[in-house]
């Protein structure tokens, strides 16, 4: 018999194809559907679950799934995930890193040029009309050349950042994490410094690290302090690596100049924050991986990590190998 697995994500006719080859598939794809009878009674009884990003699970949903075997997340973050308990079931928890670097690095320095350059914030006025003469000095942006690049969390999506900002904007780099990263000292003349220190000479500070009980609101109203006045704050990682409300504060006071946000403390971000009536914020719909390509090649990867994972063949982007042993 073949293995049962719930899928929450839609597939194109091929991944189908491929994915129920190995496994008998369960598609539950809007929010109904997941929240039905029939959904809960599917995953009482599967062996695996096959998900985008962001998906809750924890003790006391997998009491439900008593034969699950596998998860398969389509994103590289895992955080909502309970991976001791999924660990201690002996549940193996995949996840899809390197196929989507690039793409959040672009969305990275996306997030820096249109911070700087203001650029939302100018369409908007000449959507408005407001182009009647020259700009006003007042409305002119900042350059991203050659300014100084502070990355928390140099990872592989950090590494393609640094990439681009050193050697297509010349931007010197610095970087925060707990261990030193010779090839990008080498590649990009990047130094690894103290958190306090890259905050303080920075113009652009960018989030890349995930999001764990160590890096919960590692930035908060000190850190902002710390920060130049002129200084851009980007988070592509996770909303609450960075303590929201002195966020808000700190950009509506101008202790920064102005924010990239992709991701937030709640997602979708609810209508009434703040954040959303400031001018020198940009905000986006956790967008990072999600182009065309990417998705399609993170979904095809995360089918080939559950297919491995329920075959039991080696494991593939496992976030808990030591379950393997186990198995
Ligand atoms: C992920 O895959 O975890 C990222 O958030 C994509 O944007």
């Amino acid at each position: 018999m073949k293995p049962s697995v719930v899928v929450f994500q839609s597939l194109s006719d091929e991944q189908k194809v491929r994915l129920e080859q190995h496994v008998d598939a369960f598609y539950f794809l809007d929010r109904d559907a997941r929240r039905s009878e029939t959904c809960q009674q599917a995953l009482a009884q599967a062996d695996g679950i096959l998900t985008p990003g962001g998906y809750v699970l924890n003790e006391s949903k997998l009491a439900g799934m008593p034969h699950l075997k596998a998860v398969s997340t389509i994103s590289v973050g895992y955080d909502s995930y309970d991976v001791a308990a999924l660990t201690q079931r002996r549940i193996v928890l995949t996840h899809t890193p390197g196929v989507l670097d690039d793409s959040v690095a672009d969305l990275v320095l996306t997030l820096m040029l249109s911070t700087a350059r203001r650029v939302v914030e100018l369409d908007e006025w000449v959507r408005q009309g407001h182009w009647q003469k020259g700009l006003p000095v007042a409305q002119f942006g900042c350059d991203v050349h050659h300014k100084t690049l502070g990355i928390i969390g140099l990872g592989r999506i950090g590494m393609a950042v640094a990439q681009r900002a050193h050697h297509g904007f010349s931007m010197p780099i610095l970087y925060h994490t707990r261990h030193a990263k010779p090839d990008a000292e080498s590649r990009f003349a990047a130094r690894q410094v103290e958190l306090n220190e890259l905050l303080e000479q920075s113009d652009f500070v960018v989030m890349l690290v995930p999001l764990t009980q160590e890096t919960h609101h590692m930035i908060g109203k000190d850190q902002l302090a710390a920060m130049k006045r002129s200084a851009i704050f980007i988070n592509a990682a996770r909303g609450d690596v960075v303590d929201e409300q002195a966020l808000t504060q700190a950009l509506q006071n101008r202790a920064i100049a102005a924010a990239g946000l992709d991701v937030f403390h709640q997602e979708p971000i609810p209508l009434d924050s703040p954040l959303l009536s400031l001018k020198n914020v940009i905000t986006l719909p956790h967008i990072g991986s999600a182009t065309m390509q990417t998705r399609n090649a993170m979904v095809d990867l995360a089918i080939s990590n559950l297919i491995q994972a329920l075959t039991h063949d080696s494991l593939i982007n496992c976030v808990n190998p030591q379950v393997q042993r186990q198995i």
